[in-house]
């Protein structure tokens, strides 16, 4: 769980070094899973810079999450290797299956949908990363059993 204090603790250990704006912003999704609204101003004013300028970073790159994830974070590989292997009819089929949209989660909580431009398997595509392990090759049948097997 986050708070003010392990917020600063994150920015202050980073806020020095030339460019800190995103290993701030990488430290605190490791370490909280998202980005809570609540540091946007404790990192603008830390670092001199304004609440826009960093909401700005924040929405600029996909990677960053302003929202808890659900338990499991199942990301689809959208770059072109994967594109040409079926990782199109592949995200219709897992948003349909799931219910959600790229960067929402299941009612359940189970499961944040994520786009993701090369997981470095594109020899295997279409590539998906189910938490900490990149699997290839997934088409809608093996995606439905990666899900089931993560409710079970
Ligand atoms: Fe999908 Fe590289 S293009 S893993």
């Amino acid at each position: 769980e986050w708070t003010p204090q392990a917020i600063q603790a994150e920015i202050d250990a980073l806020k020095h070094k030339p460019g800190a704006l995103l290993p701030i912003l990488h430290a605190l999704q490791d370490r909280f899973g998202f980005i809570p609204e609540a540091a946007v101003p404790l990192i603008a004013d830390s670092l001199g810079q304004t609440r826009a300028e960093v909401h700005g970073v924040i929405g600029f790159y996909h990677h960053f999450r302003t929202a808890p994830p659900g338990r499991h974070v199942v990301q689809i590989c959208r770059a072109e290797a994967c594109q040409a292997m079926g990782a199109r009819p592949l995200e219709a089929h897992a948003k349909a299956s799931l219910g959600i949209d790229y960067h929402q989660t299941t009612v359940d909580r189970e499961v944040t949908l994520e786009a993701v431009y090369c997981l470095g398997n594109c020899a295997c595509g279409p590539a998906v990363r189910v938490d900490d392990r990149v699997l290839g090759r997934v088409d809608a049948e093996r995606f439905d059993a990666l899900i089931d097997e993560l409710q079970t």
